[in-house]
């Protein structure tokens, strides 16, 4: 995907670039991706369970993240800090936890201890029959506007993998508390369409890797345009896919492309708001692809830092195409412009990987504003069992090893095109 910048003299917005006919998304290329290499730069310390503390005894959690503000930082409302988690009750297997998630949240006068709200949600109001991650934010107004994924069919008998972008906007009310009211509607925002995202039906409906979820809200400060990012898939059927030049990189790649590389479709996908309630928005061409090279791109955001956009995601060793082979890690892209031309960070994608003697220790990394990062404790001394093998062993197995916490957060620094490990902070810091 090659753009004529030079003779572009005003800025484009994809919505432009599309009616013109250009690509505008940007390809993470199988020549990028099979460069990954784990080394200090990028390879997480260790993590070690037991010196380790819940923010809950009650409950496993896993993909977390702050109330943020508009512009990105963890918002401070009446002295507290709120985070929410996707949880469980203890004792539900690990590997089923997908299945009943509910959104719960905690807070905190530190920044450091956090005590639980509970469930988020009024009692039966929430979308789907469970509900996955997404972002919350609070507006000038004081407003809190939450998007989530609802997966699933409310009340379903048999359960269902259908993803949906939905919003609920709340007011939160402190005192010597941290409490939710006045709730608007839950609403569904966007399902895939089939055109620029995969649809369940394309996807044959479980048969391949399927994704619509995780929205991240983004506010553009070059534009002031408002954005939901989100995970999903190239759209089409099997049939209708191939591997091509782009997805390769360069003409060595493509004469070796494997033949299953192409049910490799993982995206990053981008709807627009058109309305300043953030109650309607429309879907654009994705951020970026990984056609043969990755099937599965969750929980992108992105972050600015100076003239420069970074696009994250995180990905499980598992989803790479066959000839990559890459850690469960935190990946990045940078780009001048927020809707295209975004390179791989590093050279290759790869930010975060997960020590090679701890594979699964950590997920669902969250990169703030200020290059903090925070993740989950997910598989930890599992004696190189795979994750197809951890999900065949027992319960107790699974519970045993399964953190359902806060990992240890990271500090990245983040220059140009690089990004480097510079240690560990305590669990659930975000500074
Ligand atoms: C990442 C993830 C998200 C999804 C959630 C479901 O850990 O797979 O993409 O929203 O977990 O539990």
């Amino acid at each position: 995907v090659t753009i004529a910048f030079s003779v572009v003299l005003t800025p484009v917005t994809s919505s432009d670039l599309y009616a013109q006919g250009t690509s505008v998304t940007t390809d993470w290329t199988r020549e990028a991706a099979s460069q990954i290499r784990l080394d200090g730069s990028n390879t997480a310390p260790k993590i070690d369970k037991d010196k380790l503390e819940e923010i809950t005894s009650e409950f496993i959690i896993w993909d977390t993240w702050p109330l943020q503000d508009k512009n990105g930082h963890p918002a401070v409302v009446n002295g507290y800090k709120i985070i929410f988690a996707l949880s469980v009750p203890k004792g539900t297997i690990p590997g089923k936890r997908h299945d009943s998630a509910e959104i719960r949240y905690f807070y905190s006068n530190d920044g450091k201890s956090w005590r639980p709200g509970g469930l988020v949600f009024e009692d039966g109001k929430a979308l789907g029959s469970r509900q996955w991650a997404g972002s919350f934010v609070i507006d000038k107004n004081g407003r809190v506007h939450m998007f989530y994924t609802a997966t699933g069919r409310k009340g379903e008998e048999r359960l269902s993998y259908g993803q949906k972008l939905a919003t609920v906007t709340a007011d939160i009310l402190t005192n010597k508390s941290v409490a939710f009211a006045n709730w608007s509607n839950h609403k569904v925002i966007l399902e895939a369409d089939g055109t620029y995202y995969q649809t369940e039906e394309q996807a044959g409906y479980g048969e391949f890797s399927y994704a619509f979820r995780d929205p991240s809200y983004f506010l553009d400060p070059k534009t002031g345009e408002e954005y939901l990012l989100f995970s999903a898939n190239s759209s089409g059927t099997l049939e209708e896919r191939a591997c091509r030049p782009e997805h390769a990189g360069t003409a060595e790649f493509m004469r070796t492309m494997p033949s299953e590389a192409k049910f490799y479709n993982g995206s990053i996908g981008i709807a627009k708001a058109v309305n300043d309630d953030l109650t309607e928005f429309e879907a654009l061409p994705p951020l970026l692809e990984a056609n043969c090279v990755n099937e599965e791109l969750e929980r992108p955001n992105v972050v600015v830092k100076g003239n420069q956009y970074y696009l994250f995601t995180k990905t499980h060793s598992n989803k790479f195409a066959e000839g990559i082979d890459a850690p469960e890690g935190l990946y990045g892209f940078v780009s001048e412009s927020f809707t295209t031309e975004y390179k791989p960070l590093n050279g290759t994608g790869l930010v975060i990987a997960n020590p090679d003697d701890n594979p699964y220790q950590s997920y669902s990394w969250m990169v703030m504003s200020n290059g903090t990062v925070i993740s989950y404790v997910d598989y930890v001394d599992v004696d190189g069992k795979d994750i197809q093998e951890i999900g065949e062993q027992s319960t107790e197995y699974q519970i045993e090893h399964f953190g359902g916490m806060l990992a240890p957060s990271i500090k990245l620094s983040i220059t140009g095109d690089r990004t480097s490990l510079l240690g560990e902070k305590k669990q659930g810091v975000f500074k």
